[in-house]
Formats: structure tokens, C-alpha cells, sequence
């Protein structure tokens, strides 16, 4: 498995910038408000930072390692380590869980586009009130040929860039483009805690409410944490596999973290100032914030502008996750399918294109969809739960497992310092990789269970 021939980044900064890439997408701007605002606002937040520190971090570091070690993909990571074992099957969970994932992000990542379009178009960026804003939206997500067609182009963009490998296509496109969307977001927040009204807003996202935890509120913030960091499904194996073997691990991971972290609450702070400042409600679910957004861009000048600007970052921030995404299952049959990385990414695209079909649709669409019998949510909405909640957190669990218990403490550890650079506070992570992170995670499905509390 020679290096030369898989790739790798070209150095600390390329893999920071591409591990950040796929970290920060569509999870800090559009999950992470719309599900702080279902589930209550600064509580949820709180255990959302609880669980990125304790439980995010320790997932991370192991990811990053077992890629590293092995430069293999998420199955054949496993096979390495423990040849012959069951063990591999976490790494197939993964890549089925990638494809999960991608189908529904896609569609999502379609909705940017089409607000890009309409940026440019002069339709988003004027005044708009709360109502005519969701109306856009309303019409814009359930028309059926609209949100197919945007889900294929977006697919298209993401496998287009997968072809081209890790360094040119992937590395290149973030390097220039994370700074500029963090640059968008600090003025649109700038400008939202700077609308009337705001206080409230801000009061809602920080201030905790602990009578509003619940059983789903805490899975809610553990799903979220794992998807924002991209954890619990092998795409840090994956992206850890190009990670260069002199370089420091562990800063760079805590480095991913701490960004991801400062995306999300930036994301918050834009978002909730804003949403009490139109009057809209805060478990408005995943309309929030493109229903809430084009209110702050009517209150700048030059606010078409800013709205072109944003929309294009945003679709960037999502193309540079649904190409982690992808890379997963491509990395996967390439070193183990001896693939063309080319075939690998039209093949596996096209499908996952066509798993994303029925998401597409549940926006209103097609009914059926729309309002699952009996579950009473939509397809998407179902999904993201799925995949970005569960499987994850079951991912998570198991990847702790192995690497606290079955390879080991000792050569994990070992691992993270091959480059030379000594772990900082080895007794608090073998902790929290032991126990803490496996034993949270299977109390919080545990209770879910119980109480029968699944969405
Ligand atoms: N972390 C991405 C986001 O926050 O948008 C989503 C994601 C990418 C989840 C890659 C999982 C993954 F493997």
C-alpha cells in the first residue's frame, strides 16, 4: 500500500485545512442552530459542548490514529489491526453510514444552490419579511424537479472533485475558502446581535434551561456533536490516512475540534438575534435557517452582495464535507477493491444520487414522503436522524472500543506519538477513551430505548 500511490496532504496546514473542511459544512450552519431551537436553546448547547470536549475529541484522536497508523481506508484500517476479526464490519457500518449520510446532505446542499441562485438573481437579499422568506422556501424545497435536478448537480460537483485525489482536489478547494466563510459569518453576526431585539435571541442560545432536558435533547446534542465533527463513521480513519507521519496528531485534531466548535456558536450567535428579531420561532426545524437568513441580509447594505457571497461559501462549507463524505466509500474501494479512484467516485456518486431521490422529494414533493405513514416525519428528516444520530453514536461507541480495548491504550498511544510529539495529559484521554466516551454514549441509547423516545 504505497503512499506515493493514495495521496496524502501536503503537510500539517493541508490536513488541518481539509479535516476543517470536512468538520465545518452544513452541520455547524444548518443543524446545529435549527436543532439548538428544537431542543431548547443554551441546555442543549451546554451538552453540546460537554460531549465535543469529552466524547468528540476522544473519538477524534482515535480516528485520526488508527487512519494514520494504517493508512488504509475505514475497513481495511480494521483488517490491518486485527486481521480475520469482525472488526472490519465497524469500518462497512461506516461507509453504509457515509452513503446514509451524503443522500440526504446532498439534497440539503441542493437547497444552497438554489439560494445562491436566487442571490444572484436579486430574488434573496432585498427586505423580505419572515412570511414571504418562508414562503420562498416552501415552494423552492417542494418542487420535485427543482430539488432532484439540485441534488444531481450537487452529487456532480462532489464527485468531479473526488476525482481529481486528495491533495489537488480537496486540499485545494478549502485552503482558499474556510477563511472567507469565517470572515461572512463574523459580519452577518456582527450585524445580527446588532438588529433589534437581538437580546433575546442571544438570551435563548446562551442562557441554560436546565428544566428543558430531556432524553431527546441529550441524544440530539451527542448526535450533533458526532456530526459536526464528522466522527462515529471512519471519515477520520479515512482522511487521518493522508495524514502526514511526522506531523502532530494531536494538535491538529484538537485544532479541527476547536474551530468546529467556534463555527457552530458563531452559527448560533448569527442565527438567534436574528430569528427573535423577525419574530419567527426558535423549533421552526429545518427550515430555520434559510427562512431566518435572508432577514439579516435585508438589513445590510449592500445586503445582495453579502447574500451571493454567503450562499456561495455555504455551498462550498457543504461540498468540502459531501466530498469527506464520498471519500470514505471511494477510499474503500480503491485500496480494497482495487478500483480506479475515477470509476470509484462516478460509480458510487451515481448511486448514492439516486439513494438521495426519495429525500429529494419529502419536502413536499410527494405526500407519502412528506409525512411517513405512521412515523409522522418526513423521509429526510428520518435519515438524518438514522444515519446522523444513531449510526454515528453506534460507530462512536465501537470505534472507543476498539481502540481503548481490543488494539490497545499502549499502542494507540504510541501511534498519536510516532511523529515524535508526546500526548499532553496521557492519563485524562486513556480515560476518556476507556470509559467515559463508550460508557456515555451507550447510557444515552440505553435511556433512548427505555423511555422509547427515538426521534
Ligand atoms: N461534519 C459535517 C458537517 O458538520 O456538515 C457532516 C459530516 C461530514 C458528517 C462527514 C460525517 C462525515 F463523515
Amino acid at each position: 500500500m504505497a503512499t506515493a500511490s493514495r495521496g496524502q496532504w501536503s503537510g500539517r496546514t493541508g490536513f488541518i485545512l481539509a479535516a476543517a473542511g470536512s468538520a465545518i459544512g452544513l452541520g455547524n450552519i444548518w443543524r446545529f442552530p435549527y436543532t439548538a431551537g428544537e431542543n431548547g436553546g443554551g441546555a442543549f448547547v451546554l451538552i453540546y459542548l460537554g460531549f465535543v470536549a469529552l466524547i468528540g475529541v476522544p473519538v477524534l484522536l482515535s480516528e485520526l490514529a488508527i487512519g494514520r497508523k494504517t493508512q488504509r481506508n475505514a475497513v481495511g484500517a480494521f483488517m490491518a489491526l486485527k486481521p480475520g476479526s469482525g472488526w472490519r464490519f465497524v469500518g462497512g457500518l461506516g461507509i453504509a453510514t457515509g452513503f446514509g449520510i451524503l443522500a440526504f446532505y446532498s439534497v440539503i446542499a441542493g437547497w444552497t444552490l438554489a439560494y445562491l441562485w436566487g442571490a444572484v438573481t436579486g430574488q434573496i437579499g432585498g427586505a423580505l419579511t419572515a412570511d414571504e422568506s418562508a414562503a420562498i422556501f416552501t415552494q423552492t424545497i417542494g418542487n420535485p424537479a427543482l430539488a432532484i435536478g439540485l441534488t444531481a448537480i450537487f452529487m456532480l460537483l462532489t464527485v468531479v472533485v473526488i476525482q481529481r485525489g486528495v491533495s489537488k482536489g480537496i486540499e485545494a478547494v478549502t485552503k482558499v475558502l474556510m477563511p472567507l466563510l469565517f470572515i461572512i459569518l463574523v459580519i452577518l453576526t456582527v450585524r445580527s446581535v446588532t438588529l433589534p431585539g437581538a437580546m433575546e435571541g442571544l438570551a435563548y442560545f446562551l442562557m441554560p434551561d436546565f428544566s428543558k432536558i430531556t432524553v431527546t435533547v441529550v441524544m440530539s446534542a451527542l448526535g450533533q456533536a458526532l456530526f459536526s465533527l464528522s466522527l462515529g463513521m471512519g471519515a477520520m480513519i479515512t482522511y487521518g490516512s493522508y495524514f502526514p507521519d511526522e506531523e502532530n496528531v494531536v494538535q491538529a485534531g484538537v485544532s479541527v475540534a476547536v474551530f468546529d466548535t467556534l463555527i457552530a456558536v458563531i452559527a448560533g450567535l448569527m442565527i438567534f438575534p436574528a430569528l427573535f428579531s423577525v419574530g419567527v420561532q426558535p423549533n421552526a426545524g429545518p427550515g430555520l435557517v434559510f427562512v431566518v437568513l435572508p432577514s439579516i441580509f435585508g438589513a445590510l447594505p449592500a445586503g445582495s452582495l453579502f447574500a451571493v457571497a454567503f450562499y456561495a461559501l455555504l455551498a462550498i462549507a457543504a461540498l468540502t464535507s459531501t466530498i469527506s463524505l464520498l471519500e470514505v466509500v471511494v477510499a474503500y474501494f480503491v485500496d480494497e477493491r482495487g478500483w480506479h479512484r475515477a470509476k470509484a467516485a462516478w460509480v458510487m456518486g451515481s448511486i448514492c444520487f439516486l439513494i438521495a431521490i426519495p429525500s429529494a422529494l419529502s419536502q413536499g414533493g410527494v405526500d407519502f414522503l412528506t409525512t411517513l405513514p405512521g412515523i409522522g416525519v418526513d423521509f429526510l428528516s428520518l435519515q438524518n436522524i438514522i444515519w446522523g444520530n444513531y449510526s454515528l453514536s453506534i460507530g462512536a461507541i465501537l470505534i472507543t472500543v476498539f481502540a481503548g480495548w481490543v488494539w490497545g491504550i499502549p499502542r494507540l498511544f504510541a501511534a498519536i506519538e510516532s511523529s515524535g510529539h508526546r500526548l499532553p495529559m496521557p492519563g485524562v484521554l486513556r480515560f476518556l477513551i476507556k470509559y467515559v466516551a463508550p460508557i456515555a454514549v451507550a447510557l444515552v441509547l440505553v435511556f433512548i430505548v427505555w423511555t422509547q423516545q427515538y426521534f
